[in-house]
C-alpha cells in the first residue's frame, strides 16, 4: 500500500505543479462553483494545492476544512496555507469524519478514493457533512487505462500491476457513479479530464509521476532496480525521438445531495 511518508509527500510536490494538475484542480473548482463565504471540506486534502484555491474562492468569510491522514502531506499543506485564516488543517480519516452533520456546503475529494478500503464508508461521511443541497466533486483515475509509448510493453505492463497492488480500487471510476448514487447522492455527471503527454520533459505529469512510479514498482519488488532505470531511460529516450506517448483519464463525478 502507498504510504505518505515525507519523501512520498516531496515526491508528489512535484507533479502537483504540472500544468494538466493545475488545469485538473481548475475543472475541479469550476464544478463546485464555489461563492464567497461558503464551507467546504476538502477530504484528503494532501499537501494542500486545492485547499488553498478553495480557500480563496471562498474568501476570508468562507471556511475551508482539509482533513488528512498523513502528518508529512499536512506539514507540506500547512506551509501552503499560511496566511489564510480560513483554512483549517486537521489530521483525520475521510471514512471517519469528526465533523458534525451538515456543516459544509461543498465536499471535494480528489484521488483519495482509490485508498480506501471502504470507499462506501467514506462517500456516506461525505454525505452526512453536506448539507442538504449541497454539492460534492469526486475525481478519479482509471490507472488501467493507461496508453504509454515503450519499447517494452511487457516491463511497462508489470510497473502499472506494482499499482494495481497498491491500492484497493485501482479502476474506481466505473464504480463510482452507482456508489455515489447509493448513498443518496443525486444529479450525478461525469466527466473525463484526460492527463495528455507527447513530451517527457522534467516539468510535465510523465517527467514526474513516472520517477515515483519506476521507483514504487522497485520498492515492491515487482520489478529490479536495474529493470526500473531501464524503463525510465527508454522513456527518456523515446523522449528524445520525439516518439513519446502518454494518456491517462481523470474522472470527475459531480452530484449534489437532495
Ligand atoms: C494522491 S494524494 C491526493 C491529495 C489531494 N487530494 C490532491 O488531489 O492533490 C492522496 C491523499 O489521500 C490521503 N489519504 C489516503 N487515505 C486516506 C484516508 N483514509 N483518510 C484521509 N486521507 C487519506 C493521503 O495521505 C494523500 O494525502
Amino acid at each position: 500500500m502507498v504510504e505518505y511518508d515525507e519523501k512520498a509527500a516531496r515526491e508528489m510536490e512535484r507533479s502537483y505543479i504540472a500544468p494538466e494538475i493545475v488545469l485538473q484542480r481548475s475543472r475541479t473548482l469550476e464544478a463546485l462553483a464555489l461563492h464567497s463565504g461558503e464551507y467546504v471540506l476538502d477530504a484528503g486534502c494532501g499537501t494542500g494545492f486545492l485547499t488553498q484555491e478553495l480557500a480563496m474562492a471562498v474568501g476570508s468569510g468562507g471556511w475551508v476544512v482539509g482533513v488528512d491522514n498523513s502528518p508529512a502531506m499536512l506539514e507540506l499543506a500547512t506551509q501552503r496555507c499560511q496566511g489564510l485564516p480560513q483554512v483549517h488543517l486537521k489530521q483525520g480519516s475521510v471514512e471517519e469524519l469528526l465533523e458534525k452533520k451538515e456543516t459544509f456546503d461543498a465536499v471535494t475529494c480528489t484521488q483519495v478514493l482509490l485508498y480506501l478500503s471502504e470507499v462506501s464508508q467514506g462517500i456516506a461521511e461525505m454525505h452526512r457533512v453536506l448539507k442538504q443541497g449541497g454539492r460534492i466533486a469526486v475525481l478519479e483515475t482509471d490507472w488501467r487505462g493507461v496508453v504509454l509509448s515503450s519499447t517494452d510493453e511487457a516491463l511497462s505492463r508489470r510497473m502499472f500491476s506494482a499499482w494495481d497492488c497498491a491500492v484497493p480500487s485501482p479502476n474506481l471510476p466505473v464504480l463510482l457513479g452507482a456508489l455515489l448514487r447509493a448513498q443518496g447522492f443525486t444529479d450525478i455527471r461525469v466527466d473525463a479530464i484526460p492527463i495528455l503527454n507527447t513530451s517527457y520533459a522534467p516539468d510535465n505529469f510523465s517527467g514526474a509521476m513516472f520517477e515515483w512510479a519506476a521507483h514504487y514498482a522497485q520498492e515492491q519488488g515487482v520489478v529490479t532496480e536495474e529493470e526500473a532505470a531501464m524503463w525510465l531511460s527508454d522513456l527518456a529516450k523515446l523522449g528524445e525521438k520525439g516518439e513519446f506517448f502518454f494518456c491517462v483519464n481523470r474522472f470527475l463525478f459531480n452530484a449534489v445531495k437532495l
